[in-house]
């Protein structure tokens, strides 16, 4: 491997160089094997989920990855029955748990939370998500579901739909994609567009068209990856209601895509993709969870240096 990950935080997915998430997508192949007859690479390493927002996927994903190395996870999720609870704040959580635990996997409302506690933990930090900001593994196993099922990224025409202010999967996908050669749709209702600093970063790097219409657009695409209205993140209750059910995708409409064309989400749904669309062949929601637990495999054993 040219570069090593031994050690080192995942905090955003901007601290990565296009050769190294292309290694890390080739050697995330390796890891398909041990995910079905489980391996003891990471015997005795611990790793700690602090877990301060909600979360099925992520928060399992990661302890599934760890158990199948034959890792061990401790961890929580909610601060309630913490010492949160009684005031203590996220530096000297960090600094208590890496008594525990070899790796640390945060997740936390507040935007710059998994940047802070890298700074306080000795031993690697791994964001599942910083508010409305990054969701770094999440980009990658993204990128991982689209490489294997379509073979390539470069060439490609992605759209991102649904809420691209508040969906932290997006801005990291986006920042991701902007390292490849591809054309990417951002499709939003115009109070849910692109944050600026997102669009400031991947601009110029990569052909960006904003648009509000779908359906216009559909039979050029080669991925759909759409995502919920974040409604817990909105500041106005009122915007919300605005904005919810803005896009919904059915497989009447989804009879517009290419047959090699494919839909993607990071889950959970809510209803912008009706049950029938998973009935049709494009459909790869549910892939994408069995790539995410091959990426997080590689990620922890790469951190705890074990590759
Ligand atoms: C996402 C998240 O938490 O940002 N879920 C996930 O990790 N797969 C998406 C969401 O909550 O809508």
């Amino acid at each position: 491997m040219p570069f090593s990950l031994a050690g080192r935080d995942i905090i955003s997915i901007k601290d990565f160089k296009r050769e190294e998430i292309d290694e890390i997508l080739r050697l995330t192949d390796a890891f398909e094997p041990l995910a079905d007859r489980g391996s003891d690479m990471l015997k005795g390493k611990i790793m700690a989920t602090l877990f301060f927002e909600p979360s099925t996927r992520t928060k399992l994903s990661f302890e599934s990855a760890m158990h199948r190395l034959g890792g061990e996870v401790i961890g929580f999720a909610g601060s309630m029955g913490t010492s949160v609870e009684k005031g203590e704040n996220l530096a000297d959580t960090v600094r208590v748990v890496e008594n525990y635990a070899d790796v640390l996997v945060v997740r936390h409302p507040l935007e710059g939370a998994a940047r802070l506690a890298a700074e306080f933990a000795s031993v690697p930090v791994i964001n599942a998500g910083s508010g409305a900001e990054e969701h770094p593994t999440q980009a990658l196993l993204d990128l991982y579901t689209i490489r294997r099922e379509l073979g390539r990224i470069d060439g490609l025409k992605v759209a991102l739909v649904g809420d691209l202010r508040y969906g932290r999967t997006v801005h990291s996908l986006a920042y991701a994609l902007s390292l490849y050669d591809i054309k990417l749709y951002l499709v939003s209702p115009e109070i849910l567009r692109m944050r600026k600093e997102v669009l400031a970063g991947i601009r110029g790097r990569v052909d960006v068209v904003e648009t509000e219409d779908l359906a216009g657009i559909l039979p050029e695409l080669d991925v759909v990856y759409v995502t919920r209205i974040q409604k817990e993140r909105f500041a106005d209750p009122a915007e919300y209601e605005e904005v919810k059910g803005s896009y919904r995708l059915t497989s009447a409409m989804l009879s517009r895509l290419k047959p090699t064309g494919i839909v993607m989400h990071p889950l959970p749904r809510v209803d912008e993709v009706d049950y029938d669309v998973d009935r049709i062949p494009q459909a790869r929601y549910f892939k994408q969870v069995r790539y995410g637990l091959l990426v997080r495999m590689f990620l922890l054993a790469s951190v705890l240096g074990a590759i």
